[in-house]
């Protein structure tokens, strides 16, 4: 198989923690004898900084002209001022909206190793393996009108049937494959997108007789998770809600850094970390490669139909976890130290050594 899969590193750790995914894609590719045909392109201020528009034509070609894409992050602070359309975001969304992923998954689970990781006591933490599906490509971040009128600036919530519909199948069609149940997330005492989301849920429920369907506030969710992500399988819910929400999970589960997603609509997917570009670790090799690395597992599972590649990758994260490698974000969680690079170098030679 020789696919191609265009990387777009985009900003601050981007770059790293892809590079790190591209060796542990090539272990890959050696082992199971595939050839990956990789390009890169650039996106958000990497983009700018050359002159070009946050989410370049060329750019935007070249993704429909792969069969996955790969990113890093964007959001870069030399470029924070301005219209949210010059912004590296914007990029982001931009690509979101043009290949219509409509669709995030985030799955967040306890690694082996990882129990002391985060802020939750460890019996609170244990069996937590839940999975965000997160509308993506409407709500407040895209809904029309916007902007700001003098003193005042506005956004709008929109959904329509058919939106909430296809995300929900996405959602139930998840659970179906995992422990057969869907918490869908929603402000249904205050707002009338959440009524017609409840509403619609609801009915496409009655396709999926055998997975349990509940309904729950936003902010009751948010202090669930805290107090009992063990409770959660598919956790169904719209944009802004799954934005928040998902970083609450990598929160619990030890680090950000370690949660992957899949952006999917009908034709292509999109792969990237769910943490952002964090500036302020750039460049000194101590960002946490394994959200990206996941993420390239998800590309081989959804985009390439390669089940037991994705299954190598995730399966080294797991070892090299159970070794004790610990990039920063995991310091507390003991094990030894290492860098970017050097996780995504184990990883790989741990996918090579697996083979052998
Ligand atoms: C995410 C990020 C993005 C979002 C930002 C960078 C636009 O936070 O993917 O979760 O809000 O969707
Ligand atoms: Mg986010």
């Amino acid at each position: 198989m020789n696919p191609t899969i265009l990387l777009l590193p985009g900003d601050g750790i981007g770059p790293e923690v892809v590079a790190a995914a591209v060796v542990v894609l090539r272990a890959v590719g050696d082992r199971f004898g595939h050839a990956f045909a990789l390009t890169e392109a650039p996106i958000g201020g990497a983009a700018l900084r050359r002159g070009l528009p946050p989410l370049p034509a060329e750019t935007l070609q070249a993704a429909y002209a792969a069969d996955a894409i790969l990113l890093g992050a964007v959001g870069d602070p030399e470029f924070d001022r301005g219209d949210s359309s010059r912004r590296p975001e914007s990029a982001l969304l931009g690509i979101r909206r043009e290949l219509k992923l409509y669709a995030n998954l985030r799955p967040a689970k306890v690694w082996p190793g990882l129990e002391n990781a985060g802020p939750l006591k460890p019996e609170v933490l244990a069996g937590t393996d839940l999975l965000v599906v997160r509308e993506l490509t409407g709500g407040l971040y895209y809904g029309e009108p916007r902007g700001t009128d003098g003193d005042s600036a506005f956004n709008t919530m929109r959904y329509s049937r058919g939106e909430v519909r296809r995300i929900a199948r996405r959602g139930f069609d998840a659970a179906r494959r995992r422990r057969r149940r869907v918490t869908s997330v929603d402000k249904a005492n205050v707002l009338e997108t959440s009524r017609l989301w409840r509403q619609v849920v609801t009915e496409v429920a009655r396709d999926y007789r055998n997975v349990a369907l509940d309904h729950m506030y936003v902010d009751a969710c948010a202090m669930k998770i805290a107090l009992a992500p063990a409770s959660f399988d598919v956790i169904l819910t719209e944009n802004l809600f799954g934005d928040i929400l998902s970083d609450e999970a990598g929160a619990i589960v030890g680090s950000l850094g370690l949660l992957p997603s899949a952006s999917l609509g009908d034709g292509r997917g999109l792969f990237e970390p769910v943490h952002g570009s964090a500036p302020d670790i750039a460049g000194k090799d101590i960002a946490n490669p394994i959200g990206a690395i996941a993420s390239a597992a998800m590309l081989l599972r959804h985009a390439l139909q390669l089940d037991a590649e994705a299954a190598a990758v995730e399966n080294a994260i797991g070892d090299v976890l159970r070794e004790g490698l610990r990039t920063a974000d995991l310091a507390s969680a003991g094990g030894h130290p290492v860098g970017t690079r050097g996780m995504g170098e184990r990883i790989a030679a741990v996918v090579r050594e697996a083979g052998l």
